[in-house]
């Protein structure tokens, strides 16, 4: 059992159109770390979620509540280990957590052959095990993040028997396939017809990149417990507040976030390779915020040095603004 990421953060009360539902930052590997979460909150009010890293002492050490702020974290776990799993909780726990999240998504297939991921509930057995594990290592606050199926859609479904067996604090689902990666577009007709099969509450995850997109879904879906924002959100880290009411920021606060970002990652990262690899990576999604993003995404992408990285990081976030 690693902790792959953590995932998620309730937000706030999404107010008007939300109806109280909760905002999940939901967990990219790399993108969402501990200063990520922390200075989004803080900038933007927010969310939070999680880094993949390999050591396991980093990654708790991203869960730690120092790192974590204001923002109440979710940490995520992954793996096929039921004994491993209750560990994860009594760690967690120790550390004063309260929730705990298993990956049931992760679509790689180096890890989905292996039964992880978005490959453990197609084996029900382990999967079962799993469940039990989770709600036994983390009582009251054991959460599962799920896609439709890894091959077809119809496993979610299969197994919402299983699930309403467990309490489940929550379940989130993306409603692709595990093979599908994060190519084509989400099934909401297989969403729609396996929401009303699962009992635990549901949030909803999936190609949220505006207010409007968010209100599609809750206006499908208004039995949804909460949204779960991924990529939309890395790229305007100012779209849960947002989907609140907020106007948009200019984007002058969304340049101070990603120069004061850029100036934490350099105060803990070795060297420059690592900063401009996880630069690069943020840039990746922050581009769409500001006029010629592409372009300016493409210089970005071949700086060959620090100096360049920042130079074409400078030009681009110092650009007219989108909105
Ligand atoms: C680069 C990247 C890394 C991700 N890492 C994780 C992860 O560690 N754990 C997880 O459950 N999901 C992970 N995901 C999936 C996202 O949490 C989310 O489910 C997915 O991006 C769909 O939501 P979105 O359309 O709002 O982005 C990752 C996605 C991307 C693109």
């Amino acid at each position: 059992m690693r902790i792959e990421a953590e995932t998620v953060v309730r937000i706030r009360e999404i107010p008007g159109d939300a109806g109280g539902r909760k905002i999940w930052m939901a967990p990219l590997r790399g993108v969402t770390l501990a200063p990520f979460r922390r200075l989004l909150a803080e900038r933007f009010g927010g969310v939070d979620l999680g880094s993949a890293e390999k050591m396991p002492a980093r990654l708790f050490a991203d869960v730690a509540p120092a790192a974590c702020g204001a923002l109440p974290t979710v940490p995520q776990v992954i793996g096929r280990d039921p004994a491993a799993l209750r560990a994860a909780g009594r760690i967690l726990r120790d550390m004063g957590h309260a929730r705990m999240n298993l990956n049931c998504g992760c679509p790689w297939k180096f890890v989905a052959r292996k039964g992880r991921g978005s490959g453990l509930p197609e084996d029900p057995d382990a999967f079962a095990r799993m469940l039990e594990a989770g709600c036994e290592g983390m009582p009251g606050g054991f959460s599962v993040k799920i896609r439709l199926g890894y091959r077809a859609a119809d496993t979610l479904a299969a197994r919402a028997d299983l699930l309403n067996g467990f309490p489940l604090e929550c379940i989130v689902v993306h409603p692709r396939t595990g093979v599908q990666m994060y190519d084509g577009t989400v099934d909401l007709d297989a969403f729609a017809a396996v929401l009303p099969l699962l009992r635990a509450p549901v949030v909803y995850n999936g190609d949220i990149a505006s207010p409007a997109d968010a209100a599609r879904i809750l206006a499908r879906f208004p039995s949804l417990s909460g949204l779960m924002l991924g990529r939309g959100l890395c790229a305007n880290p100012a779209l849960a507040a947002e989907l609140r009411g907020a106007p948009p920021p200019p984007r002058s606060d969304i340049a101070a976030f990603a120069r004061d970002l850029a100036a934490e990652y350099a105060a803990t990262l070795c060297g420059p390779a690592p900063l401009m690899g996880r630069l690069k990576e943020l840039w990746g999604y922050l581009h769409r915020s500001f006029e010629g993003g592409d372009d300016g995404l493409r210089r970005i992408l071949r700086a060959a040095s620090l100096p360049a990285l920042e130079e074409a990081i400078a030009a681009l976030a110092g650009e007219g603004a989108v909105r």
